[in-house]
């Protein structure tokens, strides 16, 4: 493709001067340390990220008061002492050439007291729909010493040498929950009226403003739908960003939801929403006002991203996701080099599931999200020596990829006749084409990087005592489980995984046994193919193990597909055209056709013990330790490639070979 142009034209923010019109998203890493101070590994991120060509970074949203921390590693803003670190951070921006701001928040009722420390405060004793946690109502007093807190945040932030500030009035945190009807009944001046609603905002954009000078720029990030009845809605944002526009703010950053709206799937749109969901809503604010407007959401393609500036939809586009996958996203994409940019799935797995859990962020297709600073140390230290994997899964295929960039002669060895192990299991169903993209990702560096590999090879004794290789990566998967009931053995029982993989075929009505994610996402395969559906499951609810957003998104689709759910039932027995299933006391038998079991998986790990008596660097790695997401399994085999070239390192005098 040719390389998008208006993308990398300069922009204007207020009196700042972008260098292209890609802005990196705020996104909260959880890497900070308990203070809310920058940390060396969130410094090392930070750098990655601006070395790829991006045009402006705003880092995350950062507490203004300790009450107001919504994260236990997050960003603050609420004391001096997180200026120093995020000096540096402006530094390392600077350097490059990057404009760099940090966003201005107050979680309100969208946290809870374990991690905060203390009671939510919100605008009315409204609690959180998804969290909830019953918010303490704010006094005014205490409302005007926030406003003094989010005004000290600023001055923290100029002081670190910022060039600019975003409130953050977007995703139901205390901005909002004042802004909207939905959280906010207030009988005082703060509540009513939108005039009312809006006057905490307006306090703290003078605030900010005294505090940081007339010119200072300072973006608010809205919400400009809060899907959830009663919350704003796209006629009240065109509105909201004109009244933005009087009060002087620099630019509007259009996302939209909150926390109860976020099954929706459109803040943070999982692998089941299209491309750039929020697009419309950033043209209809642009409509509204003359200040550059920045859309956000799903903007994978280089592609899009121009579109929505050629469509004189938005100025600038944010991008999240895309620069934790790539950070290289924009050099890439200024080349015309597209192809070369290692696409976000959208899987949801490594950022924003692991956030929600309170762990730290990382990245399903980029190990060295996070881990910047061990992955650097990756030196071209193989020197050629052999490393042989065994499985071609996302673990070995990551495993292979890493040692290969540590200089090893990569051997990846799968028993089936193509790579991709689970993956193609996974990509099968609709709306889960991410990870066929993930494959291909994986394929192509294995190419790039001189991977050999081996089909309908299995790695075993005598292949290692042929080839001695330095190290064995062990990345063998794991085994469908069929449990031991009457009937298993029947011709019309098959496992999820042969019929995803294309192996075993399912006829007329379908009973999936087993009703976790992949449970579903089966169901929704046949469904797809027009089978009559009914999903068994022991416990009281499906694809429980799914992200939120994915699973509301997935049994909706199952709901209108009509598949059939039975929770709380066991299989007890099979027969050739029918099932005997127990729910509480009740046994009944179910008329079938197919019987498609997706009961989880077992670790397959046959090698281990034998194998390290051979060759002294034995890796484990993926579904082979213990059966997780694609996720732990990526990285796991990273990591692998990782602690190879650093046991190489330690070996080095006795074994470098011209190295
Ligand atoms: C891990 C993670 C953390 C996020 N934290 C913030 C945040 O601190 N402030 C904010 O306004 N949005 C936050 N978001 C939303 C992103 O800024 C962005 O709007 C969203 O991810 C959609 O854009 P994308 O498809 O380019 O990722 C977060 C998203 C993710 C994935
Ligand atoms: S973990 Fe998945 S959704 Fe998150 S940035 Fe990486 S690829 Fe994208």
């Amino acid at each position: 493709m040719d390389a998008p142009k208006l993308l990398f034209t300069t922009g204007r923010i207020g009196r700042l001067t972008l260098k292209n019109r890609i802005i990196m998203a705020p996104m909260v890493r959880n890497y900070a340390d308990e203070q809310g101070r920058m940390t060396p590994r969130y410094l090392a991120h930070i750098e990655r990220i601006v070395h790829g060509g991006v045009g402006a970074i705003i880092l995350e949203a950062s507490f203004v008061s300790p009450e107001g921390r919504g994260f236990r590693h997050e960003l603050g803003l609420h004391s001096d002492a997180v200026i120093a670190g995020l000096h540096d951070a402006t530094r390392l921006a600077h350097e490059h050439g990057v404009r760099i701001g940090i966003q201005l928040y107050h979680a309100g009722r969208q946290t809870t007291a374990q991690v905060s420390g203390e009671q939510p405060v919100a605008p009315s004793e409204i609690p959180c729909p998804l969290l909830q946690e019953l918010p303490r109502m704010l006094d005014r007093a205490e409302i005007h010493g926030l406003v003094r807190a989010f005004a000290n945040g600023a001055r923290r932030a100029k002081a670190a040498g910022m060039d600019f500030v975003e409130i953050h009035a977007a995703h139901g945190y205390l901005i909002t929950q004042f802004l909207s009807p939905f959280s906010n009944r207030r009988p005082d001046s703060y509540g009513g009226s939108t005039e009312n609603r809006r006057r905490f905002l307006a306090e703290i954009i003078d605030a900010v403003r005294k505090e940081t000078g007339d010119d200072f720029p300072i973006t608010v990030r809205i919400s400009a739908d809060e899907m959830v009845p009663g919350g704003m809605e796209p006629s009240d944002a065109a509105d909201l960003a004109c009244w933005l526009e009087e009060r002087g703010i620099a630019a509007v950053h259009v996302s939209v939801g909150n926390y109860a709206s976020y099954t929706r799937g459109r803040m943070i749109p999982p692998m089941a929403v299209d491309d750039g969901p929020l697009i419309k809503y950033a043209a209809l604010v642009k409509q509204a006002v003359k200040i550059p407007v920045i859309a956000v959401g799903k903007l994978h393609k280089p592609e899009l991203a121009e579109a929505v500036l050629v469509n004189g939809q938005a100025d600038f586009i944010a991008l999240g996701r895309e620069l934790l996958a790539d950070p290289d996203w924009p050099i890439k994409a200024q080349e015309g080099r597209s192809d070369a940019i290692h696409a976000c799935i959208a899987c949801n797995q490594g950022c924003i599931t692991r956030l929600f859990e309170q762990r730290d962020v990382w990245c399903t297709v980029n190990p060295e999200c996070g881990r910047e600073r061990e992955f650097a140390d990756i030196k071209r230290i193989g020197a050629q020596r052999k490393v042989l994997i065994a499985g071609a899964g996302p673990a070995g295929m990551m495993a292979a990829r890493y040692a290969a960039r540590a200089g090893f002669h990569a051997v990846l060895c799968e028993a089936d006749d193509r790579v991709g192990g689970q993956l193609h299991a996974a990509s099968a169903a609709p709306h889960r084409s991410g990870w066929a993209e993930q494959l291909q990702d994986l394929r192509r560096e294995l190419t790039r990087l001189g991977v050999e590999v081996r089909l309908n090879t299995r790695v075993d004794r005598k292949l290692v005592q042929q080839e001695t290789p330095y190290a064995v990566v062990l990345a063998t998967g794991a085994d469908p489980i069929r449990p031991k009931i009457p009937g298993i053995g029947e011709v019309n029982v098959i496992t999820a995984r042969d019929l995803l993989e294309g192996r075993a075929k399912a006829f007329g009505s379908v009973l999936v046994v087993g009703g976790g994610c992949a449970g579903a996402q089966t169901a929704e395969f046949l469904m797809s193919q027009g089978h009559a559906v009914t999903i068994v499951e022991a416990e009281g609810d499906i694809a429980a193990d799914a992200p939120l957003d994915d699973r509301t998104l997935l049994l909706g689709r199952l709901k209108t597909g009509g598949v059939k759910i039975m929770t709380h039932t066991r299989m007890l027995s099979i027969e050739l055209d029918a099932v005997n299933l127990q729910s509480g006391e009740e046994v009944f038998g179910l008329t079938v056709d197919t019987v498609v079991l997706c009961l989880g998986s077992r670790s397959v790990n046959r090698l281990e013990r034998e194998l390290k008596e051979m060759v002294a660097h034995v890796f484990t790695v993926g579904d082979a330790v213990r059966v997780r997401k694609v996720t732990d399994a990526a990285l796991e085999g990273a990591l692998a490639g990782l602690g190879i070239a650093r046991d190489a390192e330690r070996d080095k005098p006795a074994v470098a070979v011209g190295a």
